[in-house]
């Protein structure tokens, strides 16, 4: 959990972006009913949205509920007015060959996480339950934490995600953007994985794609890592110094249908990160050293999301208040 002081002392207070890994999640993604009584609704819920947590959270106290609420490009104006955050922009679109990196329609992100998936679920509901007809539900997944934190190909994830003051400086707008300090941008993706495909490969195949080894989770050596492997892909650095971001990866799934996924969530300071991310998965760095995880992976949601401090939606909670009282 992100305390309230780190690098922004006296400034805004983010919303719990680096809560810790959970046991469950829920990834909910609605868009905005067009009209200034939707646009009441969800400011309003807004302002209340903590409360909502401090009421079904506190009802198991090791529970560690939390709720992240980020919101889409086309849906900020409508809600907010000006200013947008300098960065806030739809989600890129990419193709390359069989790869396709979709976008898909959002203009609301909860991202709900907790040990329990009652919990998860309660506040899922009583927030769909409260918003009513002011959105339309585009995507629910029901993330769960699989052996070892795994995913389900099968490989330990979110190892090398920064912890602390790092996380912090990796998720947090500071002085780039004054008015949006204490806020972060996501990006979200469904992936679903062709599991028949991926295990009838061998074992040190599937090492040489995602960069580590599978049992025992050690990075492969620089000698012998592919240049497409994934985390040889996904890392990127800027001025010698290496940009990181915030995952909070679950695998989810069907059994009777066959179907088996990750919800990919990446927090970042900018969007720049994680589009250079895909691009290098998707096209290639250089173009053409993909990231073979795609032969095996199909991207079917796509969405970019602005998530503002904490303190941010307080302010439109007690603009309500004002608006009853008067
Ligand atoms: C099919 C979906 C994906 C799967 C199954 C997957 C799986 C993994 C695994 C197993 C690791 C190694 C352990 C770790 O450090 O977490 C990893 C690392 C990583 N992944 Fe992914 N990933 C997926 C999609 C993505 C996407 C879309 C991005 C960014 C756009 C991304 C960014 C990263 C980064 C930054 C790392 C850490 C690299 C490092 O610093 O070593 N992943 N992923």
């Amino acid at each position: 959990m992100i305390p309230t002081s780190a690098s922004h002392e006296s400034g805004p207070v983010p919303q719990e972006v680096a809560a810790g890994l959970t046991r469950a999640a829920i990834f909910l993604v609605v868009t905005v009913t067009p009209g200034s009584e939707s646009r009441g609704i969800i400011r309003s819920l807004c302002g209340d949205l903590p409360a909502f947590v401090r009421s079904v959270g506190f009802r198991e106290l090791d529970g560690s509920l939390s709720c992240v609420t980020g919101f889409g490009s086309q849906a900020w104006d409508g809600l907010f007015g000006p200013p947008r955050p300098a960065e806030l922009r739809p989600f890129r679109e990419l193709r390359a060959g069989e790869r396709h990196a979709v976008a898909t329609p959002g203009d609301i992100l909860f991202h709900i996480r907790a040990n329990r998936p009652d919990l998860c679920f309660e506040l899922a509901t009583r927030i769909l339950a409260r918003l009513g007809a002011a959105v339309s539900p585009v995507d629910e997944v029901h993330g769960f934490r699989y052996f070892d934190s795994r995913d389900l190909i099968g490989f330990v994830d979110g190892t090398e995600n920064p912890k602390g003051a790092d996380a912090r400086e990796a998720v947090l707008v500071n002085h780039e953007d004054p008015p949006f300090s204490g806020g972060s941008y996501v990006i979200v993706q469904k992936y679903l994985h062709n599991l028949e495909a991926w295990e009838a490969l061998p074992t040190e195949e599937q090492e040489r794609i995602v960069g580590r080894k599978k049992l025992t989770d050690i990075e492969l050596d620089d000698s012998v890592k592919p240049p497409y492997a994934h985390n040889a892909l996904t890392k990127i650095v800027e001025d010698g110094k290496e940009v990181k971001i915030l995952r909070d990866n679950m695998p989810f799934g069907n059994a009777a249908l066959r179907e088996f996924g990750t919800y990919f969530i990446g927090y970042s300071r900018s969007p720049r990160t994680i589009e250079q991310m895909l691009q290098n998965m998707f096209i290639g760095n250089p173009p053409g050293t993909y990231d073979r995880l795609l032969d095996f992976s199909r991207a079917v949601t796509g969405s970019l999301f602005f998530v503002p401090s904490a303190t941010f939606l307080a302010g439109l909670g007690s603009e309500q208040a004002t608006t009853k009282g008067a």
